[in-house]
């Protein structure tokens, strides 16, 4: 997708969702509703979930998309690794990422954001995939941060 036209719709999803979060305090459904709203408004969206640390493994948390890997082997793939260096991961093509994980063969690109409870501390990440290659950009990476602060506000 064009970066203009992403800007667009990622801030008309704010907007959408900035009104939905308010309804409950709950972060459970304000989690479950940004996943459901960014996996059906953004087409290129193919998996989107949270990736969460239950007991020290990386654990699947609620999610859109086929059927992921519920447990991530400890420090490979880009979802350890944007946990471990806490920082946004844009992946333009999975394969050639390093112990990248692949719970499903389509997956092409990937980006994964850190994701924070409201003490402040990491404790898991968001992670979206794409079955096209390149569909991840500064621009998702600005707006999936700003829209994680969302759960907590
Ligand atoms: N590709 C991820 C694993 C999770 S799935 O893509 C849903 C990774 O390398 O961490």
């Amino acid at each position: 997708m064009e970066e203009n036209k992403k800007e667009g719709r990622y801030s008309r999803i704010y907007k959408q969702l900035s009104d939905l979060v308010l309804k409950s305090n709950n972060s459970t459904a304000r989690m479950a509703t940004i996943i459901a709203v960014l996996h059906h408004k953004l087409d290129y969206f193919f998996w989107t979930g949270f990736y969460l640390i239950e007991d020290g493994e990386m654990t699947v948390n609620m999610y859109q998309g086929p059927v992921a890997c519920q447990i991530l082997e400890k420090d490979k793939g880009v979802c350890w690794a944007a946990f471990n260096q806490k920082k946004t991961f844009v992946v333009e093509d999975v394969h050639s990422f390093p112990n990248h994980i692949a719970c499903d063969s389509r997956s092409n690109s990937e980006i994964v954001v850190p994701f924070k409870n409201k003490s402040g501390e990491i404790i898991g990440v968001l992670d979206v995939d794409s079955s096209e290659r390149a569909s991840f950009s500064e621009v998702d990476a600005k707006w999936l941060e700003k829209i994680l602060e969302l759960v907590y506000v």
